[in-house]
């Protein structure tokens, strides 16, 4: 099998190599093709590629394609996870919505708007080409806002074998079991909503029901805010687990405040420890030590060190956890239920059949079928009729080019606080994130 890497220069890519290392016999993996369009990340990165295969002892192939169609040809997988504009562009993304006194956050809100508008032509044109070179392989979307990309590629990309997967709702499951004291792979969560927008209704272990045990229980764990954000009093009263990009929403003034008041925004820190990464690569000898000690670094931002030995949870596992669920169940080598991006198809009644949703869903040799979630509580679905407007019309305006559609989706947006605000939003992102705004009429 070979399984292809977009976006192969990607500073996790190491991780989603270790993951697949780890299935390669499972999966019968001869051959790993990477293809970026920037060919000194791609260069860096793969020095601690061909160090971990040669640590490793790994009989594999890794290929550094010179162009999309040869990565993919032949492919089974394809993944996904590129950033369009680089590190720059999440900068502004925040930055610019920052200065207005918006929310600037790499998915979410003004910040998650842009990084699509980037994104998205690019990701179809990709989609598109993959139709015609590799016409059965499965295209699985890492690429954020992971959501949207989806959305639009499964409405306009005219290919169906895409999904969009997130690290979110198995961080839930890791929390979960943590508090319970169970394995992760015993939690099965009924997650509804979309990518960074949804709820867990119900917590199942071995069939039953234990969400009102936990919820018992959180009244005991003063360190839970400290983890996730949230309260135990707000969890307690919510009636539901959140996703952590909830906090955003449902903390619009302290979300904002704080990232007001950090010095550094997320992507100002990722742009520096990344390129103080690719500085630590081109003259180490030992280039996987460098590597893990930035992983390690980064998944600081996600979850302290401390909780993440107290849970057992390797660097970088959550994030490449779910692509290799994924990756065994449509090879047929299990079957498996988990919390995806798919279209509706009416598992969420309150949203159409057309629109991508992320829910739990029935994963098995070449087939994803998303699972009736049943009925949600009204607040919620609100929140997510919402924000799947906005990532709508977001989608059309972008197809279209068609620059009111993208103010009016914009303003559409729960974090944007007026439509006057969203046509600023947009004048300042034209100007400082153009060419990647030239297509707007
Ligand atoms: C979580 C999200 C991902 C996002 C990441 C950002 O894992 O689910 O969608 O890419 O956070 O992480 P970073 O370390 O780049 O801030
Ligand atoms: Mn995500």
């Amino acid at each position: 099998m070979k399984i292809s890497i977009i976006g192969g220069g990607g500073t996790r890519v190491p991780v989603l190599v270790r993951g697949l290392l780890d299935l390669q016999e499972q999966l019968g993996l001869a051959e790993i093709s990477l293809s970026d369009t920037d060919a000194n990340r791609m260069s860096a990165i793969g020095k601690v590629l061909d160090a971990i295969v040669r640590q490793r002892g790994a009989h594999i192939t890794i290929t550094r394609a010179e162009d999309f169609r040869s990565c993919v040809a032949g492919a089974a997988f394809v993944i996904a996870a590129i950033r369009v504009g680089g590190d720059r562009m999440r900068v502004l993304d925040e930055r610019i919505p920052l200065s207005m006194g918006v929310l600037g956050q790499e998915t979410v809100g003004a910040g998650g708007f842009a990084m699509a508008v980037r994104t998205i032509p690019v990701v179809l044109d990709l989609v598109r080409e993959l139709r015609e070179a590799a016409p059965h392989a499965w295209f699985i979307n890492l690429t954020n806002p992971s959501g949207i990309v989806t959305q639009a590629i499964l409405s306009h990309a005219g290919f169906r074998n895409a999904v969009g997967i997130c690290d979110a709702p198995s961080s839930i499951a890791a929390l979960v079991a943590h508090i319970l004291k169970v394995e992760p792979e015993d939690v099965v969560l009924d997650y509804y909503g979309l990518n960074h927008c949804g709820f867990v209704k119900s917590v199942r272990i071995l069939g039953a029901d234990v969400l009102p045990q936990l919820l018992s229980m959180l009244g005991g764990l003063p360190e839970l805010e400290s983890m996730t954000h949230f309260t135990p009093a707000y969890i307690l009263r919510l009636g539901k687990l959140p996703n952590p990009y909830i906090w955003y929403y449902a903390f619009k003034r302290e979300s904002l405040g704080e990232a007001l008041a950090a010095g550094e925004t997320r992507g100002e820190e990722m742009e520096r420890r990344n390129s103080a990464l690719m500085a630590q690569l081109a003259v180490t000898e030992d280039p996987v030590t460098v590597y893990d000690a930035y992983l390690g670094d980064r998944e600081d931002g996600h979850l302290a060190k401390e909780y993440r030995r107290t849970m057992n949870i390797r660097d970088g596992e959550g994030y490449s956890a779910v692509a290799m669920e994924v990756l065994l169940a449509l090879s047929g080598k299990r079957q498996l239920v988990v919390p995806v991006n798919v279209l509706n198809q009416g598992a969420l009644p309150f949203l159409a059949p057309d629109d991508v949703v992320e829910v739990p869903s029935l994963l098995s040799e070449r087939l994803i079928r998303p699972l009736a979630v049943g009925p949600v509580d009204a607040e919620s679905q609100l929140l997510i009729q919402q924000v799947k407007s906005y990532e709508r019309s977001l989608v059309d305006a972008i197809v279209y080019h068609d620059t009111e559609e993208l103010i009016r989706s914009l303003a559409l947006n729960p974090l944007v606080p007026s439509p006057a605000v969203a046509r600023e939003l947009v004048s300042a992102f034209r100007e400082q994130e153009a060419p990647y705004f030239d297509i707007f009429r």
